[in-house]
């Protein structure tokens, strides 16, 4: 039987997530990669142990994670039930649709039909009444964008989830989807962006949307999928992201040029007394804007090392600008 750490909400820091009543943990876990069925279970038990005695109160899924697809909510609903299921009040559970799940028409995008069906299927798989959030994983370029926040707000009207998101909308149609939902009486919580030092999309526009309307963020792969961190300085190891068929960071995008910014990024994070990892962490939590950096780990000693990024010092103007200039090249 698992039994949490007393001491769980001591080191780790909460905040607020826009406007809402909601404080997510600064280090928060998604299990896109290893928590499917190609998996070791008792790993990604360990992980999920070991992430909540830190204080990681949030976890974050999607229908599609695996692989096979559905196959890392299948994995947390079984660890959830054998472990988790007392605390299901201290945890924010998401999920997400958007991707291909099912084949025909209706099995992908943004659709009502899509959304509230897969949400149906993901409460099944993880053995849920409701996830805490549920998000549209893309923008639809072809369903109004009227239909898919119709859909978001019906899930929130029916018990199926607690909070609305989006993830990966540029700045306009955040804007639109927030003005949406709120005329429904639903306010989006949540954007769930990339964003990382080699991945900046975020900084020209949709900063801003999110300051403006109130919601909060939750940016995925700030360690570049394992890029921003010493492991690939020495090549692609074995067991590594990069070396697995299945994983999504292939090798040739592992290039010479991000090589040389990744020694030198390396250089002065071991220079500020951290690991990279641990500064690319303090980097993408720096802007306000930003309440949680959302991790994925392969091994405890990762989420172990992210969560120490917590108490780094902030950077100084000098060593964000020595950022700029190795990342400009
Ligand atoms: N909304 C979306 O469209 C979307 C898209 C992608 C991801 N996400 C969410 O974001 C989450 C995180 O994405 P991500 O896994 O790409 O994030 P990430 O934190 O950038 O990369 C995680 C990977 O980096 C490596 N790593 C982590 N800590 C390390 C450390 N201390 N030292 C060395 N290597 C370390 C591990 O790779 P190894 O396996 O090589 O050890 C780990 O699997 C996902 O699980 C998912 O919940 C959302």
């Amino acid at each position: 039987m698992y039994t949490p750490a007393q001491n769980r909400y001591e080191t780790m820091t909460y905040r607020r997530c826009g406007k809402s009543g909601i404080r997510l943990p600064l280090i928060s876990l998604g299990l896109w990669h290893n928590f499917g069925g190609v998996d070791t279970l008792e790993n990604a038990r360990a992980m999920l142990r070991r992430a909540f005695d830190l204080g990681i109160t949030h976890f974050d899924l999607a229908n599609n994670y695996g692989p096979p697809p559905g196959s890392a909510e299948e994995n947390f609903g079984r660890l959830m039930e054998q472990d988790f299921r007392p605390f299901r009040d201290e945890l924010i559970i998401s999920s997400k649709a958007g991707y291909l799940m099912w084949p025909g028409p209706y099995g992908e995008w943004g659709s009502r039909k899509y959304l509230i069906a897969s949400l149906d299927q993901s409460l099944g798989r993880m053995g849920l009444d409701y996830v805490d959030i549920f998000y549209s994983h893309r923008p639809d370029p072809e369903t109004p964008l009227e239909e898919t926040m119709m859909a978001l707000d019906f899930a929130v009207r029916s018990g199926r989830a607690l909070y609305a998101g989006i993830s990966s909308y540029p700045a306009d149609l955040t804007r639109k989807a927030a003005e949406i939902l709120k005329s429904l009486g639903t306010p989006c919580l949540i954007h769930q962006p990339s964003y990382s030092m080699f991945n900046r999309w975020i900084e020209p526009d949709l900063l801003t949307a999110l300051r403006d309307t109130g919601m909060g963020s939750i940016v995925f792969s700030p360690l570049a999928q394992g890029l921003l961190s010493d492991k690939y300085l020495g090549g692609i190891a074995a067991g590594s992201r990069a070396s697995k068929p299945h994983g999504y960071l292939r090798p040739e995008q592992i290039t010479d040029d991000k090589l040389t910014k990744v020694r030198a990024l390396n250089e002065l994070a071991l220079a500020r007394g951290q690991s990279l990892a641990q500064m690319a962490l303090t980097w993408v939590l720096r802007h306000p804007e930003v309440t949680s950096a959302l991790i994925g780990a392969s091994r405890v000693e990762q989420i172990e090392d992210a969560v120490g990024a917590i108490h780094q010092p902030r950077f100084s103007s000098d060593e964000l600008s020595r950022i700029e200039t190795i990342l400009a090249g």
